[in-house]
């Protein structure tokens, strides 16, 4: 099997790459990837296995040079010879960013890039499976507190908290449009949070937002809300283990679904005593967002309810000296905090039915092993982009 893989130097992509690599099943992979010289290109590939030691060969890794945002990228990739063998397109790359600043950027990337990989997609002879890397979250906003199947999205009707969990929406509408549906499968992964090994994960991207809460203290959040998670070994090796089985549907989701699901009260309590220096986790209306953000601002009313609240106000006097940094946290926070309300748990029973991967371990679990990276996170430079 020859794969073609996007996204191989992101969190996710670079787990799904070191994943393939060690099949016996598959003998080439060509990389997508974002690089001047073929010298770049390949200092980026290798960085992916020496992260944890893992064994690089040339002759199956593959860069091809390209960018999803060059129009000229379908013809460059028709035109490539070495390209005519690829079996499989595993489509990980996107622009995940929440902020609304980068929303022309993430439709750029997320719809008008797929396409471009659509478009040489469906031209390619050999193609016998086109992986999709979506996310459960298309379901929208509309959906909360409640079991979700696969089967409700894609859906036009959908509301949308930010542009990135559009485009993905947007993007399964595309394939199903460009492809014969026995070319397709998609796998839809929940939250992806950190690694279940002992070991620095690939990206903080998402424990991000776990030591902002843990910094903060006071979590403006339902303690008692879903919470579905799973890292990223488990989500990377799901995918593999979809593209050689025998599947049943077309659309999986990857997720800790009712059996694994957490909360943000179990999260934060299984490491709050590893951090003595702070006050303990107290959970507040999300509302109260707005107060907080009035409060870095200087312009919190002399009556409002976060004055109950003074034993935070004061640490955070003490461990935010600039208050515009918490503006800054504060404003990165907030889509994760509505997510995390809108209290999903995505149905896994699909994936358990046709793989045999079981259930991820829980969130309130795993992280254990991660707690003490949590120092390292600049949570100031991840609020910039979150
Ligand atoms: N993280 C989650 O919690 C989560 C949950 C559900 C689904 N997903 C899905 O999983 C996939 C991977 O997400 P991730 O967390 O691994 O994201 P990530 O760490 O931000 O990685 C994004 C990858 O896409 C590449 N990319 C971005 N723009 C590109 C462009 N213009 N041309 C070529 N490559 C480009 C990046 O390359 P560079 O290194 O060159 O920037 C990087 O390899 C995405 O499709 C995402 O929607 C993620």
């Amino acid at each position: 099997m020859n794969i073609f893989l996007t996204g191989s130097t992101g969190f996710l992509g670079g787990e799904i790459l070191v994943n393939l690599a060690k099949r016996k099943e598959v003998k080439k992979i060509y990389c997508l990837i974002r690089a001047k010289t073929e010298d770049e290109s390949l200092f980026r590939l290798k960085k992916i296995f020496t992260l944890h030691n893992d064994s690089f060969d040339e002759k199956q890794i593959i860069p091809i040079i390209g960018n999803l945002s060059d129009p000229n990228l379908s013809k460059e990739l028709s035109q490539n010879k070495n390209l005519k063998d690829v079996n499989v397109i595993i489509h990980s790359a996107a622009n995940t960013s929440f902020s609304p600043i980068y929303d022309e950027m993430v439709e750029n990337v997320n719809i008008l890039g797929l396409n471009k990989i659509l478009e040489w997609a469906k031209s390619l002879k050999t193609l016998k499976t086109f992986q999709y890397i979506g996310t459960a979250t298309i379901c929208g906003e509309g959906v909360s507190n409640r079991v979700v199947y696969e089967d409700e999205s894609p859906n036009l009707n959908s509301k949308h908290f930010v542009k990135y969990t559009y485009t993905k929406m947007m993007g399964e509408i595309a394939i199903h449009n460009s492809l014969p549906a026995d070319k397709i499968l998609i796998a839809r992964p929940s939250i992806i949070m950190g690694d279940s090994r002992n070991w620095v994960p690939r990206s903080y991207v998402i424990l991000w937002a776990l030591a902002t809460g843990n910094l903060m203290r006071l979590v403006p959040v339902n303690p008692d809300s879903n919470l579905d998670i799973v890292p990223v070994d488990y989500t990377a090796n799901a995918i593999v283990e979809l593209l050689f089985a025998k599947r049943n549907h077309s659309v999986y989701h990857i997720s800790a679904g009712t059996a694994t699901v957490t909360t943000p009260f179990k999260l934060t309590r299984s490491f709050e005593d590893a951090f003595t220096d702070r006050p303990p986790f107290k959970f507040v209306n999300i509302e109260m967002i707005s107060q907080m953000k009035n409060w870095a601002k200087g312009r919190l009313q002399p009556k409002s309810t976060l004055y109950q609240y003074t034993e935070y106000l004061e640490y955070w006097d003490k461990v935010f000296s600039d208050k515009r940094s918490l503006r800054i946290l504060f404003a990165g926070l907030e889509p994760y905090l509505k997510f995390i309300q809108l209290g999903q748990i995505f149905d896994n029973s699909r994936l358990l039915q046709d793989t045999n991967v079981g259930n991820p371990e829980p969130a309130h679990e795993y992280i254990k092993r991660s707690v003490k990276y949590l120092e390292n996170i600049d949570v100031f430079e991840g609020a910039l982009d979150p």
